[in-house]
């Protein structure tokens, strides 16, 4: 394998734009970008089960160029699931196709926590730090690594699957606190340790995903779930990647997400960018926000989305184009590669635009 010096994607349009500093033209990526949309992937699928896929070095590797060759995106995310940290320690999670993680014996005592032992990062997860050494050989663009954010994470633990009003996890959170902290405080350590060892093999940037913690107000998103968070994004800090940290629904708590130690705060399609933009403090880069079912009308709304969201965003170079939310897999992909040659072709940077890099933040 070659070497591969830390810092190597410091010129890329993506990780400048996620450090505010100048370059020719908006970045773009997808959540998701890897998936059911494709045809190569489903082709994948056809001979291998989701977990095998994960499981298998060249394999997730493979289905992780696959989006980058198609479309030509600016960087390319890991293909792993969040929950595949917490399933190497041996709790029992499936992922049901087209339902999603399943947890046969959810987490919901004392006595339950201890089965969230520390990862060791090498041992537990060298099938997906062997990706990652794959992919940084391989790939001619960053590689983002990524994990979940302990509240997601403890979402679907404690539910036992997924879930849409996140009942006996708020009902945990609210009546016995001390267990709250401590089973974030041990999600907490599994993500870090996940994410350092990613960006140890190679990964440019990683993106803490916290997909759910927008059904939290707040007030109490501050109190039961930041520390944790912070905790983990400070705990990166001395690595130097960019930090993205997102959520959907989070309208509210982008100035929160920020504050936790972010370099790049994902925003929904739900909130407009500019008014994103004005929640999120200087010196903090966003990243967002086509509509994702969007891609599923005419090429003419789709372009006149697309125009819009880069208006929005007033070329500023802190901005990175991508949805909303992942991929949806009735997506036609054609759609997804004019979208990135339109971003490319129109996504002009506007160097006199306020940004971290020309008003010092
Ligand atoms: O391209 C990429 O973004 C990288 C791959 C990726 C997957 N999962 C692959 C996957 C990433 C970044 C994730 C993260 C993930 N997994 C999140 C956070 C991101 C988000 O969407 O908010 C969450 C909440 C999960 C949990 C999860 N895993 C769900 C809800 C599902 C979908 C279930 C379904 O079939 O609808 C999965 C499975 C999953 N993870 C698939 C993929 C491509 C589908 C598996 C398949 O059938 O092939």
């Amino acid at each position: 394998m070659t070497a591969h010096p830390p810092g190597r994607h410091d010129a890329s349009v993506f990780i400048r734009a996620c450090r505010g500093e100048d370059h020719e033209h908006v970045p773009v990526w997808f959540m998701r970008q890897a998936g059911r949309a494709l045809p190569e992937y489903r082709a994948v699928r056809e001979q291998h089960a989701f977990e095998e896929v994960v499981h298998t070095p060249e394999l997730a590797a493979e289905v992780t160029l696959q989006p980058v060759r198609r479309y030509g995106v600016d960087a390319a995310i890991l293909f792993s699931d969040i929950v595949t940290p917490v399933q190497a320690l041996g709790i029992g999670v499936e992922i049901k196709p087209g339902v999603g993680p399943v947890v046969e014996r959810p987490l919901r005592s004392e006595g339950d926590l201890a089965r969230l032992r520390p990862l060791e990062a090498e041992e537990d997860l060298g099938f997906v730090l062997d990706t990652v050494s794959i992919l940084v050989d391989q790939l001619d663009v960053p590689l983002i690594g990524f994990a979940g954010a302990p509240f997601t994470l403890a979402s679907y633990l404690v539910e036992g699957g997924p879930s849409k009003s996140y009942t006996r996890t708020k009902a945990m959170m609210f009546s016995q606190e001390p267990l709250w902290h401590d089973l974030m405080r041990r999600l907490s350590d599994i993500t870090l340790a996940s994410l350092r060892a990613q960006v140890g093999r190679g990964a440019s940037a990683v993106q803490l995903f916290d997909s759910w913690a927008g059904a939290l107000a707040p007030a109490d998103y501050a109190r039961y779930v930041l520390p944790h968070s912070r905790r983990i994004l400070e705990g990166l800090a001395d690595l130097g990647v960019p930090r993205i940290h997102f959520g959907v629904n989070t309208g509210e708590l982008l100035g929160a997400m920020a504050d936790a130690g972010a370099d790049v705060v994902g925003v929904d399609w739900r909130v407009p960018l500019e008014q994103a933009r004005r929640r999120i403090p200087d010196g903090v880069a966003f990243q967002g926000n086509l509509e994702p079912a969007v891609a599923l009308a005419p090429w003419e709304l789709v372009e006149e989305r697309v125009r819009d969201v880069l208006d929005r965003a007033g070329g500023r170079v802190d901005h990175v184009f991508n949805l909303g939310h992942g991929v949806l897999p009735e997506t036609d992909p054609d759609v997804l590669a004019r979208v990135v040659d339109l971003v490319h072709r129109e996504g002009r940077v506007d160097t006199t635009a306020p940004s971290v890099a020309t008003d010092g933040g």
